[in-house]
């Protein structure tokens, strides 16, 4: 068999006027891992998509093991063994079908299913769910799982087609570590069966435990490509943003006056409580490992589930927000997690995805201005660097980063008391996230700020103050000056038990 299961030449596209792939040349061998790196809309989602069948391009050839390759649609990518997991999840899903229908779905489309057995089907969904680890009951709906189980649905199903090429757009954002872990264990299985495997991420944990090579896209372009080991990581980022990334550095600010207090506040009935003060100018980050009560602590500040016990004071008057409105009103704002199901409105531009809950500020008796919602949007654009042609573009037409950056936007442009970012940088780059990082503490004074962080890394580059939550209580409070990272993430894995802070 050939070395080569992908070969790309020359591979051009463009959306209107927009040159997404300005002549991709790029091979994948089998049995290797290739990771491919690049900036927010570089064009890494469109390749993907043409290789899918999604798309078509407008130029080029693409061979799969010697033979010309140019699918008109994804169940054709499918029966020629491209199996694909996408970045937006529900593009690999039916959230109205069951588990066991979602994993038999292509058998279904292929009229081999037209009798459906169901008693069969299940059985069979549940030998593919298992080859994966993943623990589900084949008959509940997609759309009733989290996140992370709807992605391994996905992933399960693609496993179903013994695939020549797997191709994962940013599989790892919404996966915890253990799920992140199992799914890694199954690309070693596939790369030993000598499946070519094209793995796209902006992690570079995930990059530097699954990768063989990586190869870096720049503007359309391949503009690096990396094989020896040990492989040039800090090489393969200069080479996806043109030039060195920038340095963070963060200079913790004098304490101003507490914004929010959280005293003796328990966010579920058994678990302990504990007190907080988050102040005028300063970024808290709180980072735990999935479960470990970020989400709750999130809901709570934003009115969407009532503390257990305790109380909580907004400069200095008790705030106990009923609901997501009324902590709006209050000025506390949360940028929401897992934007694709959550928070982006498809089907609006730009504009109206950051306006959306300030209409009435940019309306004048009644009518909307619509100068008033471009300039905000524009400002916001231009602050957080947004890539996209114009801010009436449709949302669905920016890539994922980028619609990322859109609802980080959407709560910046107004002031608020306190902002908080629910993992604001998932599917985000390496330098978008600097920047957004130092927007985010550039306008910090005026208002106190937390941001959710699964990563620590994330944690490090943000923060003045990282807190840490282990069993829906703070197990660890560090000044993010000198950081001994090592304790502090065997804290966050429930190592350590007292909570000091360590100043500086
Ligand atoms: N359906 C579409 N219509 C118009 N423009 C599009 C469409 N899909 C993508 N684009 C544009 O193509 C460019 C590349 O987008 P793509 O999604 O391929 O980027 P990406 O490298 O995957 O980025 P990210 O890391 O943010 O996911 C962007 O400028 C995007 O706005
Ligand atoms: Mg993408």
């Amino acid at each position: 068999m050939q070395d080569k299961a992908v070969k790309i030449q020359g591979l051009t596209k463009a959306f209107g006027a927009n040159n997404v792939l300005r002549g991709i040349d790029l091979e994948l061998p089998r049995g290797q891992v290739t990771a491919l790196m690049g900036a927010n809309g570089a064009g890494k989602s469109t390749l993907v998509k043409i290789l899918c069948g999604v798309h078509q391009a407008n130029g080029g050839q693409i061979s799969l093991y010697g033979s010309p390759f140019r699918p008109d649609s994804p169940a054709q990518a499918i029966r020629a063994g491209v199996v694909t997991v996408h970045q937006n999840i529900n593009d690999g899903v039916v959230p109205d079908l069951d588990v066991a229908s979602n994993l038999m779905l292509d058998e279904f489309a292929h009229g081999r299913g037209f009798f459906m057995n169901m008693k069969k089907i299940r059985g069979q969904a549940r030998e593919l769910a298992a080859t994966i680890g993943l623990d589900v009951d084949v008959r509940r709906m997609v759309g009733e799982l989290g996140l992370a189980d709807r992605q391994l649905v996905a992933i399960a199903r693609a496993m179903a087609h013994e695939p020549k090429l797997l191709i994962l757009d940013e599989p790892t954002s919404s996966l915890s570590a253990k799920e992140a872990g199992r799914l890694f264990d199954l690309i070693d299985r596939l790369r030993d069966q000598g499946v070519a495997i094209l793995y796209i991420s902006h992690r570079s944990s995930d990059i530097k435990r699954i990768a063989d090579r990586i190869v870096s896209m720049r503007d359309g372009r391949i503009s690096g490509v990396f094989e020896e080991a040990p492989l040039d990581y800090e090489g393969a980022v200069k080479a996806m943003l043109g030039r060195a990334i920038s340095e963070m550095k963060i200079d913790i600010p004098p304490a101003g006056a507490p914004v929010l207090q959280l005293q003796e506040l328990a966010l579920t009935n058994d678990s302990e409580p504990f007190s907080l003060d988050l102040c005028d100018g300063e970024v808290v980050a709180v980072t735990g490992l999935v479960g470990s009560g970020k989400s709750e602590l999130a809901d709570v500040l934003y009115g969407q589930k009532r503390p257990a016990a305790g109380r909580m004071l907004l400069r200095g008057a008790p705030y106990d927000p009923p609901n997501q409105a009324a902590a709006i009103r209050a000025g506390v704002f949360r940028t929401p997690k897992d934007r694709a199901s959550n928070a982006v409105v498809q089907g609006f531009d730009i504009t109206k995805n950051i306006t959306l809950p300030f209409t009435r500020r940019h309306a004048w008796s009644g009518f909307l201005n619509p100068q008033s919602e471009a300039r905000t949007t524009r400002r916001m654009v231009d602050e957080l660097g947004i890539v996209c042609q114009h801010e009436t573009d449709d949302i669905s037409s920016l890539s994922g980063g980028n619609q990322q950056k859109v609802m980080v936007g959407r709560w910046m442009a107004e002031a608020a008391n306190l902002l908080v970012l629910d993992e604001p940088f998932q599917g985000v780059d390496i330098q978008a996230r600097r920047d957004i990082g130092s927007k985010i503490r550039e306008t910090a004074r005026g208002r106190a700020t937390v941001v959710m962080v699964a990563e620590m890394d994330e944690a490090v580059e943000i923060a003045d103050r990282i807190v840490v939550m282990v069993d829906h209580t703070i197990k660890g409070e560090h000044r993010n000056e000198n950081l001994n990272l090592n304790m502090v993430l065997a804290q966050v894995a429930g190592a350590g038990e007292s909570r000091q802070l360590n100043a500086g």
